[in-house]
């Protein structure tokens, strides 16, 4: 049964539910602190961030816009190719907007460094980037991540949006896959 199989590839718990919610509500104080007397522009990256921008978003107090993006730099597999394809772009024209990108993980930073230069060309006013994770280690870019949820060690991450083979999106916390155990007897 896929869903028995699904379970058995959960490993330890990176960050708790718990931490999460209270995480997210402090990230999205500051963004408001910084961001007061302005309008703003969520550019969330679908589909990991979808779960984080829709807390994050609740606890923004300023008045804020919301718009999406597709990218896919990976396939199934757990490497980042640092080719990136838009497959869906932004509803709206960005120029002369306060921009801050919604991601769910940073990880070689290939992606974002994309991003960055694809929005950057659009000529936002300002262009900021929100990360629910980073893994400092696997980083290949230096990039500028004004806002940073939890650090984690270099494994590879599911639930609370992140998926492995569009599967854990639904676990409400981070886990570890948990690698699978040699075939044979
Ligand atoms: P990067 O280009 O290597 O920084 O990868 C960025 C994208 O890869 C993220 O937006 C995620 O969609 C995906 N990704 C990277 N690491 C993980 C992980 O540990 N779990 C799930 N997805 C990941
Ligand atoms: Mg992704």
């Amino acid at each position: 049964m896929a869903g028995a199989e699904d379970r058995e590839r959960i490993g330890e718990t990176l960050v708790s539910e718990e931490d999460l919610g209270r995480r997210v509500i402090e990230l999205g104080a500051e963004v408001s602190r910084d961001y007061e007397g302005r309008d703003l522009v969520l550019v969330a990256i679908l589909k990991g961030a979808v779960p984080f921008l829709a807390d994050l978003m609740r606890s923004i107090t300023v008045p804020t816009e919301l718009d999406f993006m597709a990218v896919s730099s990976y396939g199934s597999s757990t490497d980042s190719s640092g080719v990136v394809r838009i497959l869906k772009d932004l509803d709206a024209s960005i120029s002369g907007r306060e921009v801050l990108i919604v991601e769910d993980i940073i990880d070689s930073g290939l992606t974002l460094q994309y991003l960055l230069k694809n929005l950057m060309a659009r000529n936002p006013s300002s262009l900021e980037v929100c990360a629910l994770l980073t893994k400092p280690e696997r980083r290949r870019v230096d990039l500028p991540i004004r806002y940073v949820g939890f650090e984690i060690p270099n494994r590879f991450a599911i639930g609370y949006g992140l998926d492995h083979d569009q599967r854990f999106r639904n676990l409400s916390y981070v886990a570890a896959l948990k690698e699978t155990p040699p075939a044979g007897d």
